[in-house]
């Protein structure tokens, strides 16, 4: 199978990528416990751009002092010093030849462990389905998160305005605002999770108003070769099977307020990226949906550690560029591999997932 386009050379705003296979975003919570950058996750990242990986986006990092951290060693840029720590994941990355954005994260009713509080926000007061993660070391449910009032929503906006410039100012080729997976911005697209009654809830173009608001304002905020994107997903980490009930209308109302936003790409994550986006005999796949209305560059995600998958999306011209989350982690060197066309690693769960053996694994005397 013809590979080619896999390593062909794509930019996205101004931010030119040797190849079209990115890294998804990967919580590590490996930083310390005050969220600072560890050496590990320095030597962690630096392996994927060694590998060949053209763009890398970090796991999800919390932006503020308040309320938007989700996890015990996640790291923050919600401090200058914390920024500072993350500029030496930057050069390693950058002298192996790749470009990494950072995904700037608030937690919203998902927290597991935040160290500046004990409660949690969301558009309303509803309890999360499911239960804490235990792989990021939670147990039980969830704690019941309060109504977001209008004023915290304003600091929220603020906070991701003001990471996205310490990001920026320590070298990062962009931010990716997380909008995906049951997290803040999620849960105001979330029909159930947003019960709200103001110009916020309510119908889908309410709905997405606060994830558009701030796609514009971190976008007008940083420098116009600075890129911003935004991931965006169905599945939500508490509720796997979640489905948006407009279908392809609401596909169409929130890629179009998108892509609208100012933004310069959306990055769509799904179970498996090719596959319908309903479940019914619409054959759209998310990827497409978002393609269509939001006319910006597209990064997709699911399942495509398989060459030809991944091949076959970017030949569709749905999707720009693939990311890789579980792949990656099997394979830090899957471009090379698949570059000569030597086998890949079958992914182990067991070895590969937990994040402080998997750091570990990469760690450089
Ligand atoms: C260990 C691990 C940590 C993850 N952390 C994040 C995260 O911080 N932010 C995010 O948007 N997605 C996160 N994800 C989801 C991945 O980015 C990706 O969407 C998912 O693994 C599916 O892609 P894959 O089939 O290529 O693995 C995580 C996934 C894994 C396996």
């Amino acid at each position: 199978m013809d590979n080619k386009i896999l390593f062909d050379s794509f930019r996205i705003n101004h931010t030119k990528m040797k190849n079209r296979v990115g890294v998804a975003p990967m919580t590590r919570i490996s930083a310390t416990t005050e969220g600072f950058v560890t050496d590990k996750m320095i030597n962690y990242y630096r392996s994927f751009a060694k590998g060949g990986f053209g763009l890398i986006i970090t796991e999800g990092t919390y932006i503020d002092d308040k309320h938007s951290q989700t996890y015990q060693f996640q790291p923050g840029i919600a401090f200058d010093g914390q920024a500072q720590e993350w500029k030496k994941v930057v050069d390693a990355v950058h002298s192996e030849g790749g470009k990494i954005f950072m995904q700037l994260q608030h937690t919203g009713p998902l927290s597991q462990e935040n160290r500046f509080t004990n409660e949690t926000i969301a558009p309303s007061s509803v309890q999360p389905k499911g239960e804490q993660l235990q792989f990021y070391l939670g147990e039980g449910p969830f704690k019941l998160p309060k109504e977001i009032t209008r004023e915290e929503m304003n600091e929220v906006k603020n906070s991701f305005i003001e990471s996205a410039k310490r990001a920026e100012s320590v070298g990062f080729d962009g931010i990716e605002l997380h909008g995906a997976n049951g997290y803040l911005l999620d849960a105001f697209l979330t029909e159930y999770t947003n019960q709200r009654s103001d110009e916020y809830g309510g119908i889908t173009e309410n709905r997405v108003r606060f994830l558009v608001e701030i796609a514009e304002e971190v976008s007008q905020a940083v420098s116009p070769n600075f890129t911003v994107g935004m991931r965006i997903s169905q599945s939500q980490v508490n509720d796997y099977m979640y489905k948006w009930s407009g279908k392809e209308e609401d596909a169409k109302t929130i890629f179009s307020a998108l892509g609208e936003s100012g933004q310069h790409y959306i990055h769509v994550t799904e179970f498996e990226a090719w596959q319908p986006a309903f479940n019914d005999n619409e054959p759209k796949s998310l990827v497409s949906l978002a393609k269509k209305y939001s006319q910006l560059p597209i990064i997709a995600n699911g399942q495509l550690e398989n060459p030809e998958r991944a091949i076959e999306i970017l030949n569709s011209g749905d999707a720009d560029l693939v990311a890789l989350g579980k792949g990656a982690l099997a394979d830090h060197d899957w471009i090379k591999k698949v570059q000569n066309d030597e086998p890949l690693s079958k992914f182990d769960a067991d070895s590969v997932l937990h994040p402080v053996a998997n750091i570990k694994d990469f760690e450089i005397e």
